[in-house]
């Protein structure tokens, strides 16, 4: 059985928390040893400062949070996320 899951947290509108509900989420799956990637397409990288204390953003850089999550730092892709007239699913 694939159990993978994908959750996007996308929203037009700024600040209503897309950032913290990503991150809230991947915390979780660190604390349960749930193996997860967390790729954000905002190009200032909030979720990755928020989960990692002073990470050098670069382009396509992933970065260990803890055992069990990955973090992807992808500021100009936004494949799967980006529908037209939308922020583009940026985290
Ligand atoms: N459920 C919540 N209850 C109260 N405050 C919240 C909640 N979620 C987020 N916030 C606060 O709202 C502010 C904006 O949240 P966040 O940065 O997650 O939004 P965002 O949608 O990612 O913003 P942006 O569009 O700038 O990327 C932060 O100060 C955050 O602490
Ligand atoms: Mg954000």
């Amino acid at each position: 059985m694939n159990s993978e899951v994908e959750v996007g947290f996308a929203n037009d509108k700024g600040g209503c928390g897309k950032t913290t509900g990503a991150s809230h989420l991947l915390w979780w799956a660190e604390e349960n040893a749930v193996p997860a990637i967390g790729i954000t397409t905002d190009p200032q990288g909030n979720l990755i400062q928020r989960l990692l204390d002073d990470p050098k953003l670069q382009p396509d850089r992933r970065f260990q949070y803890g055992k069990y999550v990955e973090l992807v730092f992808s500021p100009h892709h936004v494949p799967m996320l980006h529908t037209k007239g939308t922020a583009g699913g940026r985290l």
